[in-house]
């Protein structure tokens, strides 16, 4: 695909572009949020009747403007470590400790033991947790991360069910663990599962839903039933939004087929990946055996999403955004790696020269929160922008 195509529908950052070169383009890299997009996409989620509860992922970006924006719209939070479960307690001191979800993956015990002391929702996925720690899990009330046994997801690597995902327990253990969980005075209270990213099909959780709610079912105890994030984001021109409308009819369906549940998510990239733009500067312009390459000041350290998934991500040269594009660039990163390419064959100005600013949009969601220090290159910057 090429620039230019259409550009994302009517993106925060075209009409902001001289605030953010005037502002935000001085020192770079840098991520700006823009609040009022993440304040729009909270809401329509909110207006999903179907949906009991909503748990925000912070994984997908934990800056502490945005976790405070989701608290005031009544958003719980998703967290996977007791790290993140500390940052949200400490960016949002009043937040009750029933709005806290924990959904880790082979986390150390004394992660689940802090998370259940603060008085989170703790998720577990296996029997040898029981095993190994009666004392730990007895006579608490638990959610049970099942694996539905297949996965969705943008990249294989993002596919968090099936036999080669680590996440889940599998129909076949469920017997055994619910004798633990009887012997040891647990009840389990909810069932969870989340089976992949960007997922765009609002089939999809019909399907996990209803596995889901037969389960629960047959397990008597179960209070909520949670069906985990995974809502897509078009990030190439011309690829279809994410099926809001489709989603909220699903879920409005599963709801009048099971309305003994409460109905809980948990998303994360729907929320901010659209909120953020990632800011760099032209470092060099270099043409090697007929391929030419504009060098940013970002790179994989950076926004890591292109070199680990393929991802694709908006390129648009934000000083000179009315100007005619020419042939086809490649633009990279400073990092000593082949694959430290940001966007392959792309179309920019042709007068594009260092100095100049690019901007890299949709990078709100996994974006600033999977930097490194990769080189020993400086972490990006984090702004926020609120109209
Ligand atoms: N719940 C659980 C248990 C999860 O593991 C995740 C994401 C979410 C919710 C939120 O999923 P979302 O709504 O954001 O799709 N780094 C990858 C995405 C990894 C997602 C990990 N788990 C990327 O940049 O595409």
């Amino acid at each position: 695909l090429k620039q230019p195509t259409p550009a994302p529908a009517k993106p925060w950052w075209r009409a902001r572009a001289q605030r953010l070169l005037d502002q935000h383009a001085g020192e770079t890299p840098r991520y700006v949020y823009h609040l009022p997009t993440v304040r729009q996409r909270a809401e329509e989620l909110r207006a999903i009747e179907a949906i009991d509860r909503r748990f925000y992922a912070i994984k997908a970006n934990p800056h502490p403007r945005i976790l405070a924006e989701l608290e005031r719209l009544g958003y719980g939070f998703e967290c996977v470590s007791l790290g993140e479960l500390q940052h949200v307690q400490q960016a949002l001191p009043e937040l009750a400790a029933d709005r806290l979800l924990f959904t880790p993956s082979f986390a150390p015990v004394a992660e689940y033991q802090a998370a259940l002391q603060l008085g989170a929702f703790v998720t577990i996925d296996n029997i040898e947790l029981l095993q190994r720690w009666p004392e730990v899990f007895r006579a608490q009330r638990l959610l049970l991360r099942i694996d539905p046994g297949f996965g969705q997801g943008h990249h294989e690597k993002v596919r968090t069910g099936g036999r080669e995902a680590k996440f889940g327990l599998t129909m076949e253990d469920l017997p055994g663990l619910l004798d633990a969980a009887q012997a040891l005075g647990i009840q389990i209270i909810g069932l969870h599962a989340h089976i992949g990213s960007g997922i765009t099909e609002a089939a999809h959780w019909r399907e996990v839903y209803a596995r889901l709610a037969s389960i629960a079912d047959s397990i008597g105890s179960v209070e909520f039933v949670d069906v985990g994030g995974g809502l897509g984001v078009a990030y190439e021109p011309g690829a279809d939004p994410f099926d809001l409308e489709g989603y909220a009819a699903a879920l409005a369906e599963l709801k009048q087929n099971w309305p003994h549940y409460q109905l809980w998510v948990e998303p994360g990239r729907y929320l901010v990946a659209e909120s953020g733009a990632l800011l760099a500067t032209v470092t060099q312009v270099v043409s090697k055996a007929g391929v030419r390459r504009v060098g940013i000041d970002a790179g994989m350290h950076t926004l890591l999403r292109p070199a680990l998934y393929g991802a694709w991500h908006w390129v648009q040269n934000l000083s000179r955004l009315d100007e005619a594009v020419d042939g086809e660039v490649d633009v990279v990163g400073p990092i000593c790696e082949t694959g430290d390419v940001l966007a392959r064959r792309r179309r920019l100005p042709a007068a594009t020269v260092p100095g100049d600013c690019l901007l890299i949009a949709h990078a709100g969601a996994y974006g600033a929160v999977m930097a490194s220090r990769y080189n020993l290159r400086e972490l990006p910057i984090e702004d926020v922008l609120d109209d």
